[in-house]
């Protein structure tokens, strides 16, 4: 029986029982109605192991650790992302978990963000085409996904009862972009509604964010469930359209709900809406569970993790072809750094899971070169005892480092710099992996750098004194295999930067209003968020949005851009792979409208591809991008406008590599501005009915002259026409005033 059906049989306290948790991971069984399962998390199975804490922090069972969405992020491939999603989908199927508490796809606004391991991209667009693509992925197998944290989640800090304080503009062009496209691309299963306030209001309890935005304007039809403890006050949750309170709370919220009930401070309505959604949730994972649960086979998983994670790898310099090395070459290699050793591959906190197994760099090198070329030294520890005298390891490091011919150096942060639930507070490396550079660097100039971390690290102290630099990211249990496979030339490196890495932290968009004070953060930036920021302020950065590397190169020519009767761009443009290998490119297009009425970023992303090419091969690439990415929302007439004009297009292999750029004129949408006393000079004026009649009106005016005079507009133009029946001498009242606006064009 479906759950509205059901509802109508049960008891207010049945019902009750059903908007929280049965435990910190299952809702309620109830009338023969099966409990659901969640389970963390984005990038892997994480299901507390038997005996392990109920919440599961001390461990979970054997799971695929697919590469966090930090590296996904680089990818910039939504085919794999959504092949991730299933093997994800299909590990939680087996393991007979109904809904997997991902994709997180926050912006990153700040690189201090702790958690930003766990999100796409500073992008609005690159977010919700891959977080799309990974929620395709996991509900193809039967499993539900739970699009979080909704929304504007984008600090930790204080992360409970901060409220994210932000105008209309940035928080629908960016903030709910992502969201508002997966929720009508695919229907998510669930949303999770985020700890964190929105101007003054809990997410979990916003009215208008759960029930009049989500549902009423983009027509969600699945369950919202709120972070694990993200509730205040259950009553307002539930009544503002929450419909499971995560985890259990041992039946304190029903008892505040069917008091509030009772006493008709919420009505039962409410109630039988969530109950009803929990119970539809309950029918779509027991449908979704039917038939023989799959097998996954974890070695093809291991293979699509290293596959992920080698065209997630951006390379970010290569100077002299110092890269790829030769496998059959003779070079001797000395590789530097515990993290080559012993790993860092995802992020701290609830999206910790326990691989299946785990590549390490070291090794898989050994793999490739030969264990006669290849010597390692640990050069730091990172582990709880990094302390403690390092001068020895140093010494070792550098001297291995002397009388070898290539170094390959592993530097990043250690897990206790960046984590879900604490912001970080600055970019840097630890200072005693910087110092070992510097000692490497004095006496070897063959420095290749590979860096693990899940937040950007400031590289701008010495990114021009390594020949070769490699972001690895945190990449997953398959991460060390697939460094290889990119150090040895077996993958060409594909993966582009999601998130610009600035040149210092005071450069970055949100270093004014972090870590926000008073239980608030202002997001001042507006519509500046990453690289929107530093284009806008013309910033130098260490590397842009969209940069990496290729052993190949392309060229681009013949591009093309037309508007689409009023649907949108084509863009066509032909990308030749002019260099000796095969690659794959990000083609990137970027759009921009000099002049605009309204700010506007430089440039922003409209849409990417990627196209694989032979050495030698050229190929036409056509884009369609529809109209929607080019509007942006009128924050007081509370709707998306597509302005007309010239638009700048822009083509490039990265944000500020652009190879072709082409000016299209596109037709803006009808701007009729609602005219009112309260209308200024100037947006009369602007009208053509309203300016004949304004002047008709003015003409024995003592100001009659000055509507035509560009000076004087310049000073008065901003003055509300009302004020006009109030100057000495005026023949003007305001019933004339508005008997003009009643003959002028509505909106
Ligand atoms: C955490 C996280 C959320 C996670 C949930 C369950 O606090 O914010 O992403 O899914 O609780 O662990």
């Amino acid at each position: 029986m479906a759950g509205p059906d059901l509802v109508r049989e049960l008891s207010l306290r049945e019902k009750v029982s059903l908007t929280s948790g049965a435990t910190a991971w299952t809702t309620r069984s109830l009338r023969g109605v099966p409990s659901v399962v969640l389970s963390d998390g984005p990038h892997g199975l994480r299901r507390p192991a038997e005996g392990a804490d109920e919440f599961g922090m001390s461990g979970s069972r054997p799971a695929t650790c697919f590469p966090p969405a930090v590296a996904l992020g680089s990818s910039w491939d939504p085919d794999l992302v959504r092949r991730v999603g299933s093997a994800l989908g299909a590990e939680a199927r087996a393991a007979g978990v109904g809904v997997v508490l991902g994709p997180g796809i926050n912006l990153k606004r700040s690189p201090l963000c702790g958690r930003n391991f766990e999100y796409l991209s500073e992008d609005p667009l690159i977010t919700g085409v891959l977080g799309s693509a990974l929620v395709a992925g996991i509900q193809s197998q039967g499993v539900g996904a739970s699009v979080k944290h909704f929304a504007a989640n984008n600090a930790e800090h204080e992360r409970f009862r901060s409220s994210s304080e932000l105008a209309p503009r940035p928080l629908r062009e960016l903030y709910l972009r992502a969201f508002h496209r997966i929720v009508t691309e695919q229907q998510p299963w669930t949303v999770m509604a985020a700890y964190n306030k929105i101007n003054g209001v809990y997410a979990t309890e916003h009215p208008w964010l759960l029930t009049a935005l989500l549902r009423g304007e983009w027509g969600f039809t699945g369950l919202v469930v709120s972070d694990w403890g993200a509730v205040d006050d259950p009553v307002s949750a539930i009544g503002a359209g929450l419909d499971l309170i995560m985890p259990s709370t041992g039946g304190r919220s029903d008892a505040v709900i069917i008091d509030a009930v009772e006493r008709g401070a919420l009505v039962e309505a409410a109630v039988d809406r969530a109950a009803g959604r929990v119970l539809e949730l309950a029918d779509r994972a027991a449908a979704g569970a039917a038939g023989p649960a799959p097998r996954f086979d974890r070695d093809r998983h291991h293979a699509l993790a290293r596959e992920a994670a080698g065209k997630s790898i951006v390379l970010l310099r290569n100077v002299d072809g110092i890269l790829p090395l030769d496998p059959a070459g003779s070079e001797s290699i000395a590789v530097i750094g515990e993290l080559a050793r012993e790993p860092r591959f995802q992020g701290a906190g609830s999206s910790m899971i326990n691989p299946t197994r785990l590549d390490r760099a070291l090794g898989e090198i050994v793999g490739y070169a030969g264990e006669d070329r290849v010597a390692f030294a640990q050069g730091y520890r990172t582990g709880p005892d990094s302390d403690g005298d390092l001068e020895p390891l140093r010494d070792e490091a550098t001297t291995l480092a002397a009388r070898s011919d290539v170094v390959i150096i592993f530097l990043g942060l250690p897990a206790a710099d960046e984590s879900e639930g604490f912001d970080r507070q600055h970019l840097e490396l630890p200072a005693e992996q910087t110092t070992l550079l510097d000692a490497v660097l004095a006496v070897n100039s063959q420095v290749i750098v590979v860096l693990s971390n899940g937040g950007v690290v400031r590289v701008s102290g010495w990114q021009h004194l390594v020949p070769g630099l490699v972001e690895g990211w945190l990449l997953g249990q398959a991460g060390g295999a697939a460094l290889a496979d990119v150090l040895f030339g077996a993958v060409n490196p594909s993966g582009r930067l999601a998130e610009t890495i600035p040149f210092k932290l005071s450069d970055t968009p949100a270093y004014l209003d972090l870590p926000g004070q008073f239980g608030k953060i202002n997001y001042s930036e507006g519509i500046f968020v990453g690289y929107r920021y530093f284009d806008a302020r013309d910033l130098p950065v260490s590397f842009p949005f969209g940069h990496g590397l290729s052993y190949t190169t392309f060229e681009y020519s013949d591009a093309d851009a037309t508007q689409q009767n009023g649907d949108g761009l084509r863009l066509r443009v032909r990308i030749t792979n002019t260099g000796r290998r095969s690659g794959r490119e990000v083609v990137q297009v970027y759009a921009g409208l000099p002049g605009s009425r309204v700010s506007r970023p430089t440039r922003q992303l409209i849409g990417f591809t990627i196209v694989e090419l032979a050495a030698g091969e050229s190929r036409q690439v056509e884009l369609i991008i529809p109209r929607s990415e080019l509007a942006y929302y009128h924050p007081t007439q509370s709707r998306w406008l597509v302005e007309g004009g010239r638009y700048r297009v822009e083509v490039g292999s990265s944000s500020r590599d652009i190879r072709r750029m082409i000016m299209v004129e596109v037709t803006g949408d009808d701007e009729v501005t609602r005219l009112t006393p309260a209308s200024s000079l100037a947006e009369v004026m602007a009208v053509p009915a309203a300016r004949n009649a304004l002047r008709d009106l003015l003409a024995h005016h003592p100001m009659a002259a000055m509507v035509d005079d560009p000076a004087t507009m310049a000073m008065i133009g901003s003055m509300p026409i009302r004020r006009l029946a109030s100057f000495p001498g005026s023949e003007i009242t305001d019933g004339q005033l508005t008997e003009l606006l009643s003959r002028l064009p509505r909106l």
